[in-house]
């Protein structure tokens, strides 16, 4: 197994309120998690500075979304000073939902992870082929273009996370198998490795996300290059506890 850190990120997407939060987050508070793992919570933006009121400081807390400058006339955007400034220290960029849903391009995406980094605001960095990508035999091409833009945007990647989420596998229920997972996981460092260079392809964690859950984490979690998930669906329930114990 890699010395990478097991990394397993929560993406509550714009779910829960006051009271279920409240409850989610006493069930994190109080349970065993593995020590080996590092845990981050993405709480809607209304929200975070009251999750990381209530949130065990042993997990972390993130963004889902944030704009690329520090202030301004940007009505309805939260920037990586404000989000700084709530405790909070990481920000999930370029979910497929962010694209997809409301046309975020490649070119935003590294302009808000440029900005997000030069403001030491860690970065999940999401990436991920469509279905249509994936029967068409492009899938590389996607991710790999995809990765090209954030890594542009990236002087020091100790801050980053890179969350491979298929499209057709996110809240489907249709998870990518081990094997398809882990056949991506292992293209995109050798990307790093030829694109970046030997010691980030080497450390960077490479996330898995789209319908993890309690039952299919472990096999997935065995693969060398899967070094943790971004759930979505399961992260609001206590078996999200199952899978931060993934490696346990
Ligand atoms: P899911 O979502 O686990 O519900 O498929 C994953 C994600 O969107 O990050």
């Amino acid at each position: 197994m890699s010395s990478r850190k097991f990394f397993v990120g929560g993406n509550w997407k714009m779910n829960g309120d006051k009271e279920t939060l409240g409850d989610l987050i006493m069930t994190l508070n109080t349970a065993s998690l593995n020590d080996e793992a590092e845990v981050v919570c993405g709480a809607p933006s209304i929200y975070l500075d009251y999750v990381r009121s209530k949130l065990d400081q042993r997990i972390g807390v993130a963004a889902q979304n944030c704009y690329k400058v520090p202030k301004g006339a940007f009505t309805g955007e939260i920037s990586p000073a404000m989000i700084k400034d709530c405790g909070i220290d990481w920000v999930i960029l370029g979910h497929s939902e962010r694209r997809h849903v409301f046309g975020e391009s490649d070119e935003l995406i590294g302009q808000k992870v440029a900005h997000c980094l030069e403001n030491d605001l860690g970065v999940i960095a999401c990436i991920g082929e469509k279905l249509e990508e994936r029967e068409a035999g492009t899938t590389e091409d996607v991710v790999f273009e995809q990765t090209k833009v954030i890594a542009d945007n990236v002087k020091d990647w100790a801050r980053v996370v890179l969350a491979y989420e298929p499209v057709w596998a996110i809240g489907t229920g249709k998870t990518a198998t081990p094997d398809q997972a882990q056949e991506v996981h292992e293209k995109l460092r050798e990307w790093l490795r030829e694109n970046v260079s030997d010691a980030v392809a080497g450390s960077v964690r490479i996330i898995y996300g789209g319908s993890v859950t309690g039952g299919n984490c472990k096999e997935l979690a065995a693969q060398a290059d899967i070094d943790g998930f971004l759930v979505g669906g399961a992260s609001l329930k206590p078996e999200f506890v199952d899978i931060i114990n993934a490696r346990s």
